[in-house]
């Protein structure tokens, strides 16, 4: 695997998801793997978990790492080609992410949408820069549009509770509010992931003027009425994000979207996801997330390692 910007870069989704949740079992049957090998952390923006579940997996695979919080560690860095950078900027990405990428294996970045030109963030311009700047493989730890190594442990979970997609079972991805304007990665990454699993029944809900672009949705039944989408749901995830076609605005702060312990009880006995951090209150009540009968949250995040585990593992394989 030379580079993983989304699920596109992946062969086999099912094979994936297995092979990760075997190396779940088995976390160091690779160690010898990462001998003399590095893995660069970077970020743009903050980040809790995939900054410490990458750290954990390259420990896992016996790689070093080392990581850099751009805004506060680094340089000021300009992203805009042809710039005369006489005002505030003091590097440019080309020269940053040419050095980074010498002093590592691979290189892991992450860098959010700016949720006011929906065409510059829809072609994820800084991405494929970072890409084409790089000269080592690239991790993609979100990016304008998505966020595979989240999805990868979502859907991992959902293999988990369902004996590997044993039988057929209904996802909901349900809108939720929030007092920030929020990129659409992880709700258009999830979609994606979720429409390569043929035994996942996908359901979008979200309020109008919500719905995600056609290019991750693609086809998935998508309603406005939430308690409708409820109905028979096996796995509730629920997200906010701003409106796509009013571009990064928020257009709903409706609380009657707040996932409650009264909607999961129209599901059929629906487990709850959430990518963290989430907003208590807001985005869902404490009587769902703190219930062992509903939040799977925590399983999720553990996950994490596992799904950053296997995509540097599959790197390392292919740098040897
Ligand atoms: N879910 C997730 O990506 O968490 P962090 O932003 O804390 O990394």
């Amino acid at each position: 695997m030379k580079k993983f910007f989304s699920v596109e870069d992946v062969i086999d989704v099912h094979d994936l998801i297995k092979d990760a949740l075997l190396l779940k079992q088995n976390p160091y049957d690779f160690h010898y793997l990462g001998k003399n090998k590095t893995i660069g952390l970077v970020f743009f923006n903050p980040s809790l978990r995939t900054r410490i579940s990458c750290q954990k997996a390259a420990f896992n695979l016996g790689c070093n790492t080392w990581v850099l919080d751009v805004h506060r560690d680094s340089w000021t860095i300009e992203m805009n080609d042809g710039s005369v950078m006489n005002l505030t900027t003091q590097e440019h990405l080309k020269e940053a992410i040419s050095v980074m990428s010498m002093y590592c294996d691979i290189l892991a970045v992450r860098t959010f949408p700016n949720l006011s030109d929906r065409d510059y963030d829809d072609r994820e311009i800084i991405f494929n820069k970072i890409l084409n700047y790089s000269r080592v493989p690239v991790v993609n730890m979100e990016s304008a549009t998505l966020h595979p190594l989240q999805s990868l442990a979502d859907v991992m979970t959902i293999a988990e509770f369902t004996s590997f997609f044993r039988k057929r079972c209904k996802v909901v991805l349900s809108w939720a509010p929030h007092v920030k304007s929020l990129p659409h990665s992880v709700a258009n990454s999830f979609s994606q992931w979720v429409s390569k699993i043929k035994q996942i029944d996908f359901t979008i809900t979200c309020p109008e003027r919500y719905n995600l672009h056609k290019k991750f949705s693609n086809g998935a039944y998508t309603t406005h009425n939430q308690n409708k989408a409820f109905i028979n749901a096996d796995f509730i995830y629920a997200k906010n994000w701003s409106s796509y076609l009013d571009y990064g605005k928020i257009l709903c702060k409706n609380s009657d979207w707040m996932i409650t312990e009264n909607k999961m009880k129209l599901t059929n006995q629906a487990k709850f996801m959430h990518c963290l951090p989430v907003r208590r209150n807001v985005v869902v009540e404490d009587a769902v997330l703190d219930s062992s009968k509903y939040s799977i949250v925590l399983q999720q995040a553990k996950n994490r390692i596992y799904a950053s585990q296997i995509i540097f593992l599959r790197m390392l394989q292919s740098l040897s």
